[in-house]
């Protein structure tokens, strides 16, 4: 099957290879802040999605037709399974493209951020669309890791710590409002939730700790604040308004998003046979 897009791969297989080289404009946006669940990028993907769906639909058409014509051939060359692709590096640092940026914070006008509602919901799951990937199986013996692998044996399925961080952040987000997200669960379904989501805490502190920012947060006084009973007082308030060096998302995003593996494609696996049925 074809590329769906023309500058995941390739461009950033470029921008590993070449550090810093900044992508095609076509790509990302160098001028516009990384937030991924803006105008640009969600309409720039369902087009897309529905160029996708049309591959797949020929695809399987295609595929069913050649099995047909072809019924000798071997089932491991069925071309539904991801095939692998050409040898390509793992997301080194060097690879990262890096910027300076304030945080903005909003809590008002951000998909991220407030009640739940359809906005918020997706906008965590398209920052979360590309969170598990395949690499090659090499990478994984390379670093003595072993996962779950494709049917053919040559990629693993993994996640990158930030995806998994990222994951647990939603977690933590869902669990603020656990009335509307865990809704009807039975108290031993709420057990496992809260115990995932300490996970989640311990995770995300983890993460955090691993790769500190030493950004600067600074203070200022605020009268009538929020948090205090006596409105006319002065209290030291912390306001980010440094600039950090980070990396760039939608880059480090579409490596991932030309790896992208649906765990729901599950029998794409080789998945253990159950020795007993289903509980
Ligand atoms: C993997 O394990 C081998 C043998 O135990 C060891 O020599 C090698 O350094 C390990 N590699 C990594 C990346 O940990
Ligand atoms: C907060 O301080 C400003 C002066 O900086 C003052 O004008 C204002 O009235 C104060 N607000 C309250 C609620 O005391």
């Amino acid at each position: 099957m074809g590329r769906t897009d023309d500058c995941g791969d390739e461009e950033y297989n470029r921008v590993l290879s070449e550090d810093r080289l900044l992508p095609d404009e076509d790509c990302y946006d160098d001028k516009q802040p990384i937030r991924p669940h803006e105008g640009r990028s969600t309409r720039k993907f369902r087009p897309i999605y529905f160029h996708v769906v049309l591959i797949l639909v020929y695809s399987a058409i295609y595929v069913g037709l050649l099995l047909r014509t072809f019924s000798t051939r071997p089932p491991d060359a069925n071309p539904s399974v991801p095939q692998p692709r050409p040898p390509h590096r793992l997301p080194a640092r060097e690879g990262l493209i890096w910027e300076e940026r304030k945080f903005p914070t909003e809590i008002t006008n951000n998909a991220f951020a407030g009640d739940p509602r359809p906005e918020l919901d997706e906008a965590w799951h398209h920052l979360l669309h590309n969170d598990n990937i395949l690499v090659p199986k090499e990478y994984l013996d390379e670093r003595n890791l072993t996962s779950i692998y494709t049917k053919d044996g040559t990629h693993g399925v993994a996640s990158l710590s930030t995806y998994h961080a990222l994951h647990c952040l939603k977690k933590v987000k869902r669990m603020l409002f656990k009335t509307y997200y865990h809704d009807g669960k039975s108290e031993e379904a709420m057990a496992r939730e809260i115990k995932h989501v300490d996970h989640c805490v311990e995770y995300i502190r983890e993460a955090l700790m691993c790769q500190p920012d030493l950004s600067l947060v600074t203070f200022r006084w605020i009268n009538d604040t929020a948090q205090h009973e006596d409105k006319s007082a002065f209290y030291p308030t912390n306001f980010d308004v440094s600039l950090h060096t980070c990396a760039k998302w939608e880059p480090l995003d579409q490596w991932a998003g030309a790896r992208r593996f649906d765990l729901f494609d599950v029998d794409l696996l080789q998945r253990p046979v159950a020795s007993v049925g289903p509980a």
